[in-house]
């Protein structure tokens, strides 16, 4: 297998051949592809990983005594190590894989069922995904709990005068996300973090979005739990990652029971695994995780440093650019942003954009984008969001540009 390429200075163009997919033409047109805050492309290096391993040690793993088997743990247990450094967990067993971000948050919402009683209360912020929503509204009506929100204002930022008044002795748990998929808003995490747990909540943050512009340091934040998912960061789909302290994960009960979750099985009574595997039951993705290791090799072999400052020039340039199209109105406008511009152009639905600028190669997502509140906020159906990656280009923003314009032209 080849290795990973040391990008040691940032060359987007020498970055852009290690994506396959950038070559391809849509509609006849390059692909601009604008749509990572959706999943992010994938780098040879990560496709030649899932190659290898069907190719050569596809086995289940943690049962058997063969060598394929014995392969194929190794290196899962080698990524897990690789996402435990990446996120500086203190131990591997902190780390829990899941199918993604949703599948972390829905771990922890019903380990949570067990614990919070009546009255306690949850807080959880404007800003939120749906996945970050739906899973405890269930485990409120489950428990009696009460959800309370965090409110945003029209910057798309959360206003934390309002969060201080919420906390109090009863809050048990808040949940925030790292950065707005929606809106691309950076959340003052640490902030929220201290101030709960002042009050005795732990706190639950929705990285999915943060992960491809940054490295969370867990420790340092002292979150309680981090979710992330492998497909925005590089990744393949279908792997994710739960980070929790020890102490909660030991507290919480399993959420599904099978194989390789248990320590002893016996029709009177069945004992667990310890950590992680408690909450690993039944064969994983495999090949999911292994790649979602090599991915972030690949992501650190370029540099998050050079990766969020040069992101960060695209986000000045295409907001720049954007805002000289009259009628057009960015939402989110904090100054503590990453590389997401959502907008309308006045009177059109960002369906309509979202269909003539794919008529152009371009890719980007239209719609409420999983997060229904901040459009009832901002009272509108949903915006063209245009989110931009490393491997993206000024040039490529210039395209975004003109078919926006014929697209307005088109559609007034
Ligand atoms: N959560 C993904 C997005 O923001 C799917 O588009």
């Amino acid at each position: 297998m080849k290795s990973i390429n040391q990008h040691t200075t940032f060359k987007v163009e020498e970055i852009r051949k290690d994506f396959p997919i950038l070559s391809r033409k849509v509609n006849g047109k390059p692909l601009v592809y604008f749509d990572n805050a959706a999943t992010s492309q994938t780098p040879q290096i990560v496709i030649d990983a899932i190659v290898n391993y069907y190719s050569n040690y596809n086995a289940n793993i943690h049962r058997g005594v063969h060598t394929l088997s014995q392969e194929a743990t190794d290196a899962y247990e080698q990524a897990r190590q690789k996402i435990q450094a990446h996120f500086n967990a203190k131990s591997s067993h902190e780390i829990i894989l899941t199918s993604g971000t949703t599948h972390a948050i829905n771990l922890v919402a019903n380990g949570f069922s067990s614990i919070l009683k009546q009255e306690d209360e949850v807080l959880v912020s404007a800003l939120e995904h749906h996945s970050n929503i739906v899973p405890w509204q269930m485990l409120c009506e489950q428990t009696g709990a009460i959800l309370k929100v965090i409110p945003m204002n029209q910057e798309g930022e959360l206003v934390i005068t309002e969060y201080d008044k919420l906390l109090s002795k009863n809050t048990k748990l808040v949940f925030v996300n790292h950065i707005s998929n929606a809106l691309g808003t950076i959340n003052p995490i640490e902030d929220i973090i201290n101030k709960a747990h002042k009050v005795g909540a732990a706190v639950l943050v929705d990285g999915a979005q943060a992960c491809p512009h940054i490295t969370p340091d867990v420790q340092a934040l002292d979150v309680d739990f981090y979710v992330a998912s492998a497909h925005k960061m590089c990744g393949p789909t279908g792997i994710g990652m739960l980070y929790g302290k020890s102490r909660w994960l030991n507290k919480l009960p399993p959420y599904q029971g099978g194989g390789e979750m248990i320590e002893e099985v016996t029709f009177k009574k069945t004992t667990y695994a310890d950590l992680p595997y408690k909450f690993e039951a039944g064969t994983p993705n495999i090949c999911g995780g292994i790649a979602f290791g090599v991915a972030i090799d690949y992501m650190n072999a370029i540099g998050f440093d050079a990766i969020a400052s040069y992101e960060n020039k695209l986000l000045n340039y295409a907001t720049k650019k954007l805002l000289e199209i009259e009628g057009l109105k960015i939402y989110g406008t904090s100054k503590n942003k990453t590389s997401v511009i959502s907008f309308n152009i006045e009177g059109i639905h960002p369906y309509d954009i979202g269909t003539i600028v794919d008529k152009l190669g371009i890719a980007v997502r239209t719609g409420h984008h999983c997060a229904q509140p901040i459009m009832d906020f901002y009272d509108i159906p949903g915006t063209v969001r245009a989110s931009f990656s490393f491997y993206n280009t000024k040039e490529e923003i210039d395209a975004l540009v003109e078919a926006v314009k014929k697209a307005k032209t088109m559609l007034s």
